[in-house]
């Protein structure tokens, strides 16, 4: 646990000062990860700076694990804390291996052990040792130096990550690739971990809570759904986008409001005219089509109404068969391109799980959406 209590930092260049951080409270669980949001200058990587004593404290307390830092030796509390910065810090005429044992090295960690954690944390980040571990930085993409940036900060196995705008100059596809990477480990190491992003996407996407700043403020610190459904005030709603409806389905999954009693079930091989009974006794005008567990299309009585034998040869195809693992936005947008209010869902074996429908995904948007806030 990491606990911000009033911290206030004030730089000082001649006559003038800047107030980097205003009395900032917060606290950040074990294993978490909380992102850092705000515009450029709000004092997100100050914060940073002065959680691993990089820079001094104004006035205010900053605790980890319940002991001050104020009383911690600077290098020593370093040594336990994971430091990965945008332009990745790497030194350029050391290699890949001796660029990830600094801290070990510090350590005083024998060769044998530092070559193994070397390579273990290499293969951790998806860059092959064998071939990677004797280059140099320059000889390295963005992308996998950035991986090296985050290998190093995780050296010595701190508890502890600190992440300013780690993947901010890489280019969207492998930023992204980085981002899910970069879930992936956390969901093993389970680190706490402080993400610095000025990305609302990157933010959403990454934290378990945000905390977003506005000039060396904290202005709202909740998760993300709650960031996005209830914003604190207009700063908030204006940083998050008019486009935050969206935002929301984009964290809410199909699993989440999918309607699994499977009512309107047809099956493959039924006679028209059982199907059309079957319909019209429960009054659906669509019928979803499995053959077996799975879905191979939907009929209404319309199309049953013109053929006389079996179901399957009324089929209409299913346009999309979506996942319950994808968010409601992936649903809408598949609605929207393919003209379709119902959709198919499946889980992993592709059987089918149950059905998501336009109106049910407004109910959602409703439900987590006050009307009144839109
Ligand atoms: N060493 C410094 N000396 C003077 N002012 C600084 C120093 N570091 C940061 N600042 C100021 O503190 C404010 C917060 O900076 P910073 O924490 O780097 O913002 P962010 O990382 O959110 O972009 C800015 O106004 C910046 O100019
Ligand atoms: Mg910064």
């Amino acid at each position: 646990m990491i606990e911000y209590d009033s911290v206030t930092k004030v730089f000082k260049t001649g006559k003038t000062s800047v107030v980097a951080l205003d009395n900032i409270s917060f606290s950040i669980d074990q294993g978490n990860v909380v992102v850092l949001l705000g515009p450029s200058g709000c004092g997100k990587t100050t914060l940073l700076r002065l959680t691993n004593k990089l820079d001094s404290l104004t006035t205010g307390t900053i605790r980890i694990s319940g002991k001050e830092i104020r009383g911690i030796d600077g290098t020593k509390l370093r040594q336990g804390i994971g430091y990965v910065i945008q332009e990745t810090g790497l030194f350029p005429h050391k290699t890949i291996e001796d660029n990830i044992a600094v801290v070990p090295r510090l350590l005083g960690w024998d060769k044998d052990k530092i070559r193994s954690r070397t390579e273990v944390l290499l293969r951790m980040v998806r860059l092959d040792p064998e071939s990677y571990r004797h280059r140099f930085p320059a000889e390295l993409s963005g992308g996998q130096q950035q991986r090296v940036g985050v290998a190093r900060a995780l050296a010595a196995d701190p508890e502890i990550l600190l992440m300013d705008e780690p993947f901010g100059a890489i280019d969207p596809i492998n930023r992204e690739k980085l981002q899910n990477e970069f879930l992936k480990l956390q969901a093993e190491l389970k680190k706490t971990v402080i993400f610095v992003s000025h990305d609302i996407h990157e933010a959403i996407k990454m934290g378990d809570k945000i905390a977003l700043f506005d000039k060396g403020k904290l202005i709202q610190y909740d998760t993300p759904e709650t960031i996005l459904i209830k914003p604190e005030n207009k700063f908030v709603a204006n940083f998050v986008g008019a486009d935050r409806a969206l935002k929301v389905l984009g964290i809410i999954r199909v699993n989440d409001i999918m309607n699994r009693s499977a009512g309107n079930l047809v099956q493959y091989p039924a006679p028209v005219s059982d199907a059309l009974k079957f319909m019209d006794e429960k009054n659906l005008n669509y019928g979803i089509v499995v053959n077996g567990t799975t879905p191979v299309g939907y009929v209404t009585p319309e199309h049953l109404r013109h053929k006389n034998k079996i179901v399957k040869d009324a089929l209409e195809p299913l346009p999309v068969v979506i996942k319950t693992n994808d968010s409601l936005r992936d649903a809408l947008s598949y609605m929207l391109m393919h003209n379709h209010t119902t959709l198919a869902i499946v889980d992993d074996n592709e059987n089918f799980a149950g059905t998501i429908t336009l109106n049910s995904i407004q109910k959602a948007l409703r439900k987590h959406y006050p009307e009144h806030d839109q």
